[in-house]
């Protein structure tokens, strides 16, 4: 019997991560899907209890930083593939701890470059696959998009760990042979995401009639992916991509923040039944992010053509479904406001407004 394609898939616990293992799981039964995770504040396995138990998929606790242990892992599994999605993923929070971004991001990334490296010989049908962001191309004015070609310009920690980690994975392909696509996505929303990014953290507040802290003028605007989408994007770059190559992952979804907000404050008061404009009242404007990144918009017209992908959905309609869910799995947000991480998230929110 041939060997299963087995694919491993760092960060997998956490809020991408989780979609695209679960579809992967689902959409192919003859896989094998590694789910490799060190369960940080970011990593929880409440995620991914629809497809835990599923036959083609193994969970692995462990940490991109344990060189040993990933050389390990190497030789017991034979990768075919490795998605890497593991990182550290808040802007404010580089901003206040960058060294975690620099070991995690940077360091955690080239000791899993070494790893596929070392196990993988000729690298004949070998696929390292390196999830980023658009933030690496830095800030746009009022018109203009990122295309693939944009030069790099990270402005935050958090931007500049992954533009670091994304040429290292180009220099390994350059130096070594390492077969690699990158691709540097748009903001994505959905069910899942850890209540410290915008938008769960709004609908949690807006829930609870607390304040929503807008940065500075609330005009920042980001393009908006739904995060079904972006793993439809990994699955179809991970199969048809070419080696060697980058793509854009966008959804041609502009919003200033105030006028999502806004938006999601008029779905919440229909959602929750509230008069009308009830929500909007609880918007605070407070001290901007330093060095706040204006504008990121995507051109992802090479992905289009090239590899045929699209967005499924449209964002009313998928914020509509994100704010649906978040209602309907109050548990979930639950156990991650007043559980184990209770402390964590007060720390970070507690002197915003
Ligand atoms: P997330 O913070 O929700 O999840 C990150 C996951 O990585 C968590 O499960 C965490 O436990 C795990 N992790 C962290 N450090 C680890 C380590 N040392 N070893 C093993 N696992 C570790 O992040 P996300 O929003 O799902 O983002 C996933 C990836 O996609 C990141 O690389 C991010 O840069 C990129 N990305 C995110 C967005 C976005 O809008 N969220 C957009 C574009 C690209
Ligand atoms: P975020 O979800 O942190 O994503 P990123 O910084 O990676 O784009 O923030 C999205 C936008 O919303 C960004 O312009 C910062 C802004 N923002 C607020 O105004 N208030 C908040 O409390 C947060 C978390 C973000």
């Amino acid at each position: 019997m041939s060997k299963k394609h087995t694919i491993l898939v760092t960060g997998g616990a956490g809020f991408i991560g989780s979609h695209l293992v679960r579809l992967f799981v689902n959409k192919y039964p003859d896989y094998h899907i590694v789910n490799l995770d060190k369960l940080t504040y970011a990593g929880n396995l409440a995620n991914l209890k629809d497809v835990e138990k599923s036959e083609n998929y193994t969970f692995v606790k462990g940490c991109i930083n344990d060189a040993p242990f990933l050389e390990k892992l190497f030789s017991d599994y034979d990768f075919d593939g490795v998605v890497h999605l593991a990182a550290e993923s808040h802007v404010d929070r580089s901003i206040s701890d960058p060294m975690s971004f620099i070991n995690t991001n940077i360091v955690g990334t080239v000791n899993l470059l070494n790893a596929a490296r070392g196990a993988w010989g000729d690298f004949k049908d070998k696929l390292f696959y390196h999830v980023s962001t658009d933030e690496v191309y830095g800030s746009l004015g009022d018109t203009g998009f990122f295309v693939e070609t944009t030069p790099y310009d990270p402005r935050s920690p958090y931007s500049a760990s992954k533009a670091s980690s994304d040429h290292l994975v180009r220099a390994y392909h350059h130096t070594y042979g390492m077969p690699m696509v990158i691709s540097n996505c748009s903001n994505n929303y959905g069910s899942y995401q850890f209540p410290e990014k915008l938008l769960p953290l709004f609908i949690n507040n807006i829930k609870n009639k607390k304040a929503l802290p807008v940065y500075g003028d609330g005009k920042y605007t980001r393009d908006w992916l739904w995060v079904n989408d972006h793993a439809s994007a990994i699955d179809v770059i991970y199969h048809k991509g070419k080696n060697g190559e980058t793509y854009n992952i966008g959804g041609n979804n502009e919003w200033k923040n105030i006028d999502l907000i806004h938006k999601l404050c008029d779905i919440m008061d229909e959602l929750l039944e509230r008069p009308m404009g009830s929500s909007r009242n609880l918007i605070a404007f407070v001290k901007d992010r330093p060095g706040h990144d204006r504008r990121y918009a995507i051109d992802a017209t090479k992905l289009k053509e090239e590899l045929g992908w699209e967005p499924s959905i449209q964002s009313e309609e998928g914020l509509r479904k994100t704010a649906e869910w978040y209602l309907a799995n109050e548990e979930w947000m639950t156990n991650i406001t007043s559980g184990a991480y209770k402390q964590y998230y007060e720390d970070m929110y507690a002197d915003r407004v």
